[in-house]
């Protein structure tokens, strides 16, 4: 609930699916700010614990203590107040204008309040925003919500908001992970009319300048090697544009110097481009260092490429479970099998090898050597060459699905079981 809605006010109801869907998609990564959240509820505590440790936060620096408004007033006349202050009271309306009145007291000019109470209190509401105070929510909350509320202070929600990053990484290298990135960043951008960057990582030996038909001098190593002098200027400088729309962060491709990059810098100069453009597409290498895993961890989405084989399958399996273990607030990354029924191979029933994942497969492209490698040939996208091509239609709509025009996944394919690879599961400790 924003300041501007205070005319016309939603019902705070429970905070449903749709609503967690879409803050979702809205909350945005929160700045290096000091968050301090005094709860009475250990309920609440948990919530903030939780969204403390969000991929969101990880800048942030959060502490979370107990005893509502009385242990925050008695906190703030011995220090100094935080960027934030959130706090909890269980107390009605009258009573609870009064204890905030006294923490005002001890609150440092530019410190900012987000209440969560226990009343759905419409003339609370409004006191509340007349007191400063800049949002309040209802118990009990959901991390995302929380998440939501911050994101909105700090990220203009009136203005657009800042952009996506989906990291593109493969299960193996040669999957087709960078390919697939391009594609679908060019149909975002056509499509959407929306501008698109892709940040091309594998700086020895990205392929996104071959694949436009480019032949940039300067691209990301330049910004990489001082982020803290990236600015919206020198990013235009850096960029190559391919279309209207699209432009590329481009690799060196050269191998006179080493890419030991920090991931720090990464993070620096995703963070510039995404406060110039809503979406950021990173094509990461086939490499795990600490930057790539980095970059991985704390995209908007994750797109795992990978082909129906065994290898695939366990690295995938790696960097799925990774995933999901550290984004328990985000969705599950995507899944896109590639070139699936090659010629003469061995294969993993894409039925299965998603079962194995745990996840629907969001795009399934077939195994086509004449339409992708006319493409590459020609520095072109497949739509532009081939518009006919059956992976035409699956890529719009993988592409649709990470915009967030919501889409049906994919169904997986029927295909049988192979008993003959049962063996090779266990060895891998796959289970079913
Ligand atoms: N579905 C497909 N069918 C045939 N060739 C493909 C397919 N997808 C990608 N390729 C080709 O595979 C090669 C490797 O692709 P690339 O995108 O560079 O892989 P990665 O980034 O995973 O290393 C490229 O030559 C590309 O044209
Ligand atoms: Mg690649």
């Amino acid at each position: 609930m924003h300041a501007q809605d205070a005319g016309e006010l939603a019902p705070l109801d429970a905070y449903d699916e749709r609503a967690h869907q879409e803050a979702m998609s809205r909350a945005r990564p929160i700045p290096r700010i000091s968050i301090q959240a005094f709860c009475e509820l250990p309920e609440t505590a948990e919530v903030v614990q939780i969204a403390a440790e969000d991929r969101r936060l990880a800048k942030a620096h959060v502490s979370v203590h107990m005893g509502g408004v009385p242990a925050g007033v008695a906190h703030y006349q011995e220090s100094p107040t935080p960027n934030l202050i959130l706090i909890e009271s269980s107390l009605p309306r009258q009573e609870l204008l009064g204890e905030l009145d006294r923490l005002a007291e001890c609150c440092d000019a530019g410190t900012k309040v987000v209440v969560v109470g226990h009343y759905n209190d419409v003339l609370l509401y409004r006191e509340l925003l007349k007191r400063g105070v800049s949002e309040y929510l209802v118990a009990p909350i959901v991390p995302l919500q929380m998440m939501e509320s911050i994101s909105n202070l700090y990220n203009d929600p009136e203005s657009d908001p800042v952009g996506n990053v989906v990291a593109f990484v493969g299960a193996k290298g040669g999957v087709g992970s960078s390919t697939i990135c391009h594609n679908i960043s060019w149909i975002i951008s056509e499509t959407l009319q929306s501008d698109v960057v892709i940040a091309d990582l594998d700086l020895a030996f990205g392929t996104t300048s071959l694949d436009f038909n480019q032949d940039p001098v300067q691209g990301i190593a330049e910004a990489l090697s001082s982020p803290e002098r990236l600015d919206e200027v020198l990013l235009d400088r850096l960029l190559t544009k391919c279309t209207e729309r699209l432009s590329i962060f481009a690799a060196p491709v050269m191998l006179d110097r080493d890419y030991d990059l920090s991931a720090d810098a990464c993070d620096m100069v995703i963070d510039v481009v995404r406060q110039n453009v809503p979406f950021v597409m990173v094509d990461l290498p086939h490499t795990w260092t600490s930057w790539t895993k980095r970059l991985l961890l704390s995209a908007d989405e994750v797109v795992i490429t990978a082909t129906p084989d065994l290898a695939n399958l366990r690295n995938a399996k790696n960097i799925v479970d990774l995933v999901r273990q550290s984004r328990s607030n985000d969705g599950p990354p995507k899944l896109i099998i590639n070139m699936a029924g090659t010629p003469k191979r061995q294969e993993i029933p894409v039925k299965e090898f998603c079962q194995h994942l745990d996840l629907q497969a969001a795009a399934i492209i077939e195994y086509d050597a004449e339409t992708f490698s006319n493409a590459s040939a020609n520095g072109r996208m497949i739509e532009e060459v081939s518009a006919k091509a059956k992976c035409v239609p699956t890529l719009r709509s993988a592409a649709m699905l990470l915009a967030n025009r919501h889409e049906a996944p994919m169904p997986t394919k029927k295909s049988g079981a192979s008993a003959a690879l049962a063996p090779l599961f266990a060895k891998l400790k796959l289970k079913r």
